[in-house]
Parts: C-alpha cells; structure tokens; sequence
C-alpha cells in the first residue's frame, strides 16, 4: 500500500490503520476450518458450516457475511463456495496455495511492532539465539513459505526471462529448494542446472530435486574456500547465473565482493540475474526493506542503481530491469549488448 502524498481523504486513513485486519479475516478463515470445509468444491450452507465447524450461530453468520464481502467466499442459491482467490491461494490443492506464508508472517509481527526500538539501537537489536528446536521449526516454515512464494514468482520469472540457445548451463545461488531451477529446466529441459545453497539446505532438498539435468552443489558462497571450490568446478559455463532473493540477505560490500568473486561463473555471453525487491521500485519493495530491518542483522532492500553499479562493478556493463507483476523485479547484466537470453516485458 501506498499513501498518494496529496490525498488527504479521512477513507485513505480507515484504511490504513485498519490494513491487519485483513490479514486476521484471512487468517481466521483457514483456523476456523470454513476454507478446508468449502475445498472439496461442493459448497455448503451457512447451517451446514456452522453445525460441522462448532461455531456460534450469530457469529458465524456474521464471519461468513463478511468473508462474501472480503472476497474471500462467494454465494449462490444459499451455497457457499471459494472465491477463485482463495481456491488460487488459500486451497490446500492449489499449486499457488500460500498457506504456510500465511502461517509464517506472525512470526515476524513481534518485531514489527518494536521498529521503533530499532531505530535507536540499529539493526540486530531485536535478534535474540532462539532455543535450537524453536530455530530448526521457525527455519523450516521460512523454507516453506519461500517455495510457496516461488511457485508464483519463478512463473513470472521464466516468462519474462528466455534463454536463446536450446542448451546451456544455470546456476541458481542461494536457490533454496530450487523452485526457480525446477520451473525454468521444466520449461527449457536440455538446459543443465546446479542448485547452489548451504549444505544443510541441500540436504534438505536433495530427495526432491534428483533428475539427470539438475546436480546440488552444496556451499556456502561467503566461505572462501568453499566459493573457490565451486568457481573453479563451472569456471565460464553459465549461460545465466541466478541470485533470487539473495542480493537482499547481505550488505553492499558482502555483495560487491560476492558479485566480483562469482562473475567467472558466467560464459562470455552469459547472463547474471539478480532477482529481487528493490526499495525504489515500489512500496512493497521499500517496505521490505524494513522486514529485513527488523528481522535480519545485515540485510536491506537496494536501489535499482545500487545493484547496477554493483553488477557494473563486476564486469557487467549492460543491464536491463524488468519488473515483474507481483513486485518483484529481474536485472539482466551482461558483458555484452546481445547476450544469450531475450526478454519480454510485462
Ligand atoms: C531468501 S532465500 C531465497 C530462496 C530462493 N532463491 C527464492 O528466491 O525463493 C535465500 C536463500 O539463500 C540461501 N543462502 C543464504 N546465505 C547463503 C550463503 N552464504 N551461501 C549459500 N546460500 C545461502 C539461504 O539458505 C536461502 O535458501
């Protein structure tokens, strides 16, 4: 959301400081079993889903009332059904369903709502050591609601990102369960791809991921011995070496020498992309920009001409930047003006 500085209307305001209640509508659609109940696509009565689901006759009615008004279920002849929204993102069935995002975002409210604090101690102030279980747990729902995001996001990646040659080499960096590698050799399958993230996380995602076209290579990109091990085993393959949502977990210099340090990877018309938000492109991304405030030691959102001269920096004089539908943004930097890939814009 974002306020149009000259909009002094008090409608703009109610719906600024009433912006989390959606988030608890939706929330409480999901806890109060009404989304699994209408999943099945039959539909059902207000009676049917207030006697099944144990709720409180009047307040159930209202909830329902208001669920039709959100959006989030429609109705016809006395049924209840999913709007398409919430059979697109709310469905357990749904390829784009978005629940464990869903799940995960209150875990991060707690430091929302202390970024004040932040402002006066600087950023890692309200970063405690968490009991290791409570880590491993936290971790994996984090896992989670990334690949959720990436089912969407990959998509509107890969069309608007094609690789010219029918055969090539990608590297996906920090590539976390490799959604992004997976949708782009499901779509260019003589491509080869090499998922890349810490060793843990491969491991992880190991099972999923075998097939001929795609090896793991566990490493840590900041461990120098690790990054040289794998730089010199792809020196000059890639056609296209891929940072999604990497950029954003580490400071300037961090990525200044990561950036420097991985630009071998890359053929001579190969293509790096760094796939992100960016503060300057839209409020989601400066927004996120203050997600990473509170809730990392060093991450931040960059501008669009602070990932350039990075990318610059780094041997990659041409760029292009197109921003994709869900905020998100891809840089395209490469050593030369016609590069292995074509790109459509949105
Ligand atoms: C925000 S997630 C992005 C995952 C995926 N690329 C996407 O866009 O959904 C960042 C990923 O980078 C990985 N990562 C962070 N630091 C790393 C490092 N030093 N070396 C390798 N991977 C790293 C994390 O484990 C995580 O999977």
């Amino acid at each position: 959301m974002r306020i149009n500085p000259a909009d002094t209307s008090y409608g703009t305001f109610c719906e600024l400081i009433g912006a989390y209640r959606m988030f608890y509508v939706t929330q409480a659609a999901l806890t109060s079993g009404i989304i699994d109940l209408l999943d099945n696509g039959g539909g059902a009565t207000s009676n049917e889903i207030i006697s099944q689901l144990d709720l409180k006759q009047a307040e159930g009615n209202r909830f329902l009332a208001l669920l039709e008004h959100a959006g989030l279920l429609v109705r016809s002849n006395q049924q209840w059904r999913l709007s398409p929204f919430s059979k697109t993102y709310l469905s357990q069935s749904s390829f784009s369903s978005q629940r464990s995002s869903l799940a995960f975002e209150p875990l991060l409210m707690e430091n929302w709502r202390q970024l004040g604090t932040i402002l006066q101690e600087g950023q890692g102030a309200l970063i405690q050591e968490q009991p290791q279980d409570q880590y491993l747990e936290r971790l994996q729902l984090f896992h989670h609601a990334m690949a959720e995001a990436a089912q969407v996001r990959s998509r509107e990646l890969w069309d608007a990102v094609v690789p010219l040659p029918e055969q090539g080499t990608i590297i996906d960096l920090g590539a976390g369960d490799g959604t992004y590698l997976r949708a782009f050799l499901h779509r260019h399958p003589r491509w080869c791809g090499v998922l890349c993230d810490l060793p843990d996380v491969c491991e992880r995602v190991a099972p999923q991921s075998a097939s001929e076209n795609l090896t793991l290579s566990p490493c840590n990109v900041l461990d120098q011995k690790e990054l040289d091990a794998l730089i010199e085993a792809y020196r000059g393959t890639a056609g296209i070496v891929l940072l999604s949502n990497l950029h954003h977990c580490y400071a300037p210099d961090e990525n200044r020498t990561l950036l420097q340090q991985i630009a071998p990877l890359v053929n001579n018309n190969g293509v790096l992309i760094v796939h992100d938000f960016f503060r300057d492109a839209n409020s989601f991304g400066a927004l996120y920009d203050l997600h990473m405030l509170a809730n990392t030691f060093n991450g931040r959102t960059y501008s669009i001409s602070e990932t350039c001269s990075i990318v610059t920096n780094a041997g990659f004089s041409y760029t292009e930047t197109i921003e994709l539908p869900s905020f998100s943004l891809a840089l395209v930097a490469s050593r030369t003006q016609h590069p292995v890939i074509k790109t459509n814009k949105y």
